[in-house]
């Protein structure tokens, strides 16, 4: 076992977090500086052609970029990595080699350095990041990504799922639809460029003969029929971006009425969003309208705090830290499947 250089006593005397996110298709390390605040990433995201993404040649991506990225985010804060005092990474759920040479890389630094690692929950520091950032105290969380789709609330020590995706994540079906009609990783911000367009060019525009599948069950959400139903339709000869546009307004109002159902089962009065898809204007403007009719609040932290980033690792990982929590050698081994509501939440 490691011998860590700090104990609890010294965690008065604070130094940086770096943190080390590799969950997919980005690899990035992120900073929280000596006194708590997160700094911007430094980051890549494979962005493969054609095709989806494959776990082995993310994780390629990964070992070829971390030595560059590592170097670039010391050297634009002008740190050595003898001041950082934790390394945090990204411990799951995630694609297993991915995930794999995050975990190598923060235990090779984590001996070398002779400093103390954690492990954490990547679902959890897309929330935490959140609240950091847009000031929120207790929300309903919509985190709506590439692989997951849950409405979170925190109760009893944990993140509780209150509903999730039954079968793909938000960010998954986008992209699949997008890959459908030849539109590259990450299809997403594509298809909300061709909805606005759509929308631009059809200020009136309606739902009528763009039908898809309704997506809610229950508390509960399913995107697959979505999917098919929309690829379907565009086989059929409806324009693309009107079947973008009509996705987005299926998809979203989907998760958005979930949240809602949340807000009110919950009485809560704050709605976070996070995750990949929380960079889309459009899901943005339907929480705040929904918000706003309940005499509640919508928040959404910055575009580079949505998608994957070292930076909210690195948070969570001061958080966690600052509770007692260290991960040793023999307890680092990545979990695919970790889950939200797993991870005591033991910090205010
Ligand atoms: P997780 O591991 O948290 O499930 P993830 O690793 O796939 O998620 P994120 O970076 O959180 O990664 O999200 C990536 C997803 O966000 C992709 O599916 C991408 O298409 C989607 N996305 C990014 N920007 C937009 C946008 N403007 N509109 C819709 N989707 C978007
Ligand atoms: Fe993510």
């Amino acid at each position: 076992m490691i011998a860590y250089a700090s104990d609890q006593d010294d965690m008065a005397n604070k130094g940086w977090v770096l943190g080390i996110e590799s969950t997919a298709h980005t690899f990035s390390f992120g900073l929280v500086d000596p006194e708590g605040i997160p700094l911007p990433s430094s980051s890549d995201t494979l962005r493969p052609d054609v095709g989806g993404i494959h776990p082995r040649e993310a994780a390629d991506h990964h070992v070829a970029l971390a030595p560059q990225l590592l170097k670039s985010i010391l050297a634009r804060e002008d740190i050595s990595s003898k001041e950082i005092e934790l390394i945090a990474y990204s411990q799951g759920p995630g694609m297993g080699p991915c995930l794999r040479i995050g975990a190598a890389v923060a235990r090779s630094l984590s001996t070398h350095l002779n400093i103390p690692m954690v492990g954490v929950n990547h679902c959890v520091a897309h929330i935490e990041i959140g609240r950091e950032q847009c000031g929120c105290e207790d929300p309903i969380l919509l985190y709506v990504s590439g692989g997951n789709t849950q409405v979170i609330a925190r109760l009893d020590g944990h993140y509780r799922v209150l509903g999730e995706t039954l079968d793909i994540g938000i960010g998954n079906m986008l992209d699949k639809f997008a890959r459908n009609h030849g539109i590259p990783f990450p299809g997403g911000p594509v298809v909300e460029k061709n909805a606005s367009r759509w929308l631009d060019q059809n200020p009136d525009a309606s739902l009528e003969g763009l039908e898809l599948p309704y997506a809610v069950h229950g508390m509960d959400l399913a995107f697959s029929g979505l999917l098919t139903a929309a690829t379907k339709m565009v086989g059929d000869g409806k324009s693309l971006d009107a079947v973008c546009w009509s996705l987005q307004e299926h998809a979203f109002a989907a998760c958005i009425e979930v949240a809602e159902r949340a807000l009110a089962h919950t009485g809560k009065s704050e709605v976070l969003l996070g995750g990949g898809v929380a960079c889309n204007q459009r899901i943005r403007s339907m929480s705040r309208i929904m918000c706003g009719e309940r005499e509640a609040e919508s928040f959404v932290p910055e575009p580079k705090y949505c998608i994957d980033n070292g930076t909210m690792i690195a948070l969570l990982g001061r958080l966690e830290y600052d509770q007692g929590r260290l991960t040793r050698l023999d307890e680092s081994a990545v979990d695919q499947e970790m889950r939200t509501d797993q991870t005591p939440i033991t910090w205010p």
